[in-house]
């Protein structure tokens, strides 16, 4: 080992458990899983944990717009959130959910031991409260006019239109969106976390220089504002824990989220037998890190840090944000196709191709990165598959056919293969500073110097000639050992790549280490092609299904998740109703659409005219039971193009989504091109 080894503990941010994982997540959980690869190939004692975020409110809400229990909800988002990880090769160590014992445990342990040290305060408040729903409506559950620029149907906390920010009580006209009801206000106790209690601490933290300078930066101001109570309790009903002797008082969602990340170690340390104070104990020597977005820095820079000293535990060593990601330069848009989930990614895609392209852009600020589509077929291409495979490939048939397999015992170039061992440090610098973008500069930069060297002795050359073929055999041996130092660089950000490298080289799993003594007189396997080029059109398809995606997600959940049936929408004229033609439709024929999950490809008769359309009803119906159904389409809806086809109209179905969804349908008597009025 280069250095001495360190006990690191490494966690990414908890996901939400009612969605689906897309790229953005990918992108901090992929710098996550490169950091903590590295750490490991270097020796060191590094763990990384992280779980589901499977509490609050619009959990709750979700499970119920979907009939279900909020536990089944949160199984199955589990089960789903763990195979997209594996699928992207995201190694944790373990991957827990906020809804477990131990961070029940944790919870209370930490809310008791902040309660008598008196950093627990009560008092009465008045909040928002739907009385149809009977409940308390969280800030984002309020729509109603900005008091600002007076743009209707805005949230509680902030304006979309003029990005204003204030509290729900300032919405002109306040509607709950659960209900559509008018919300009252009304009394109720909550529970307080004393931040300022913290001040002295916290203003060490942020001057200890463990922060990076933006988020110091951003510290200091919110530090200026002042530091607030934080109410950490939310009243029944509410999905999480109930508060230790305070019956229909729950901690609030962001209270538990980062305890989550004790449970979590928690858990594996009862299946490994590790001690969980040698990490979180006040007198922990371990290292301790949180991979964040920096959306979410607030809770981790001052309550997290605050909350742990209060409580008896260790603080964090620090804390790494990343910006977020954008897609061809603008932020993620369902409609363009660039919100792109894990799943459809890896429909389409190899996840090698996102790990090298996200490593080749990030760096330890707290920028932005952009995902260039047009960039990352290029980059990828170019670099993975064009330089560093290039160089095995190049050198691997001579060793094959005329050497028996066998690298020869010598270094034809020693100068060169020195000039590779000797940025080993500085590209671990690299890595460990987390700016990955320059580690691949510098590994890339190596390979360009690998294929200059290949391409100036010409073996395919020398080969013909009876007096070099010890030559050929030891260029290609230094070709081989050039790329199999290169493989132990990038090992870190393409395990599966390092892979098929090791049983290519025919060797146990590599580690940094060793770059430093080449692979001599040794026995490989023929090449195998490793890794295929980016097709553009899959690219393409990708984000034509995540149009589709969208598509479906309009058609059966159209309510949004919180309410299955939704507010009532805005008033419109009788002139903008008279715009929509709907016409009595007959479903002449329906079939499954391959490799779509929630459409149905339907031909509809008018009458006199036929039309397609794709139908997001699979859920709820099977062909069969719909052919021969006359039902009510949205005649002059304009054709849209889908990943599938074109889609001329649209059917009309009622209902939450899932199974629950339930197709309109005439009376007997109705014909097909039938006006409905
Ligand atoms: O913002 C989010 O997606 C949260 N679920 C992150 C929680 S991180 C930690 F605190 F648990
Ligand atoms: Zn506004």
């Amino acid at each position: 080992m280069t250095s001495p080894q360190r006990k690191i503990l490494v966690t990414s941010a908890l996901p939400y458990a009612n969605g689906s994982i897309h790229l953005g997540h990918l992108l901090e959980h992929l710098q996550t899983d490169i950091w903590v690869r590295f750490q490991k190939t270097r020796g060191h004692d590094c763990t990384y944990v992280c779980a589901d975020d499977a509490h609050g409110t619009p959990i709750m809400l979700k499970a119920q717009a979907e009939n279900t229990s909020p536990e089944a909800l949160i199984d199955a988002v589990y089960q789903e959130h763990t195979r997209d990880f594996a699928d992207f090769h995201i190694a944790f160590d373990n991957y827990y959910s906020t809804h477990s014992e131990e961070n029940r445990h944790y919870s209370n342990t930490i809310y008791n031991n902040l309660k008598s040290t008196g950093h627990i305060s009560q008092r009465t408040i008045m909040q928002a409260y739907d009385e149809s729903a009977g409940m308390f409506l969280p800030d984002r559950f309020i729509k109603g006019t900005c008091p600002k620029c007076k743009t209707e149907d805005q949230y509680g906390d902030s304006c979309e239109s003029c990005g204003a920010t204030y509290t729900p009580a300032d919405l002109i006209n306040p509607v709950s969106a659960l209900s559509g009801a008018t919300p009252v206000k009304k009394a109720s106790e909550h529970y307080f976390f004393k931040l300022n209690h913290f001040e002295t601490l916290l203003k060490e933290w942020i001057t200890s220089g463990k922060l990076q300078p933006e988020i110091a930066n951003k510290l200091q101001e919110w530090f200026d504002a002042g530091l607030q109570d934080w109410d950490i309790s939310r009243d029944a009903p509410y999905w999480g824990f109930e508060i230790p002797n305070a019956p229909g008082k729950y901690f609030y969602v962001w209270l538990d989220a980062p305890i989550g990340y004790m449970a979590s170690y928690q858990n594996l340390c009862d299946k490994t037998g590790q001690d969980f104070n040698d990490v979180w104990g006040k007198d922990s020597q371990a290292e301790l890190y949180h991979f964040i977005g920096k959306d979410i820095a607030y809770f981790h820079t001052l309550f997290w840090p605050a909350i742990l000293h209060g409580a008896g535990y260790r603080m964090p060593t620090a804390v790494f944000c990343h910006g977020f990601l954008t897609v061809d330069g603008a932020k993620m848009s369902k409609s363009r196709g660039t919100f792109i989930k894990a799943r459809t990614y890896l429909d389409h895609l190899d996840p090698e191709y996102l790990r090298y392209y996200f490593a080749a852009k990030l760096n330890s600020h707290v920028e932005d990165i952009d995902l260039n589509l047009d960039d990352f077929v290029a980059r990828v291409n170019s670099d993975l598959v064009g330089k560093a495979i290039n160089i095995a490939s190049r050198c691997a048939g001579f060793i094959s056919k005329r050497f028996d397999g066998m690298l020869g015992d010598t270094i034809a170039e020693p100068a060169l293969l020195a000039a590779f061992t000797e940025q080993s440090e500085s590209i671990a610098h690299d890595y460990d500073a987390r700016n990955y973008s320059k580690a691949i500069r510098n590994i890339m930069a190596l390979a360009d110097k690998a294929n200059q060297y290949i391409a100036e002795k010409e073996p395919w050359k020398l080969i013909k000639q009876e007096d070099q073929q010890q030559a050929v055999q030891d260029i290609c041996t230094t070709g081989i050992n050039l790329f199999r130092i290169l493989m132990i660089y990038l090992k870190p950000v393409l395990p599966v790549l390092a892979e098929k490298t090791e049983a290519f080289l025919n060797i146990p799993p590599l580690c940094w280490d060793d770059a430093q003594a080449p692979l001599l007189g040794h026995r490989i396997n023929p090449f195998k092609a490793m890794m295929t080029r980016i097709e553009p059109e899959k690219v393409a398809a990708m984000v034509e299904a995540s149009k589709e995606d969208l598509e479906t997600a309009q058609q059966t959940v159209i309510a949004a998740n919180e309410n299955p049936n939704g507010p009532l929408a805005d008033e419109i004229t009788f002139e903008d109703f008279s715009k929509i033609d709907l016409r009595v439709a007959e479903i002449m024929a329906a079939e499954h659409v391959e490799a779509a999950d929630k459409l149905l490809k339907l031909t509809l008769s008018l009458g006199n005219e036929e039309r397609t359309v794709f139908a997001g009803i699979k859920s709820a119906y099977s062909p069969e039971d719909l052919v021969g159904r006359k039902t009510v389409m949205v005649a002059n809806l304009k054709p849209r193009k889908m990943r599938f086809g074109l889609s001329e109209g649209m059917i009309l179905a009622a209902g939450p989504g899932g199974s629950d969804l339930f197709l309109l349908s005439p009376d007997d008597g109705a014909e097909p091109g039938m006006k409905v009025k």
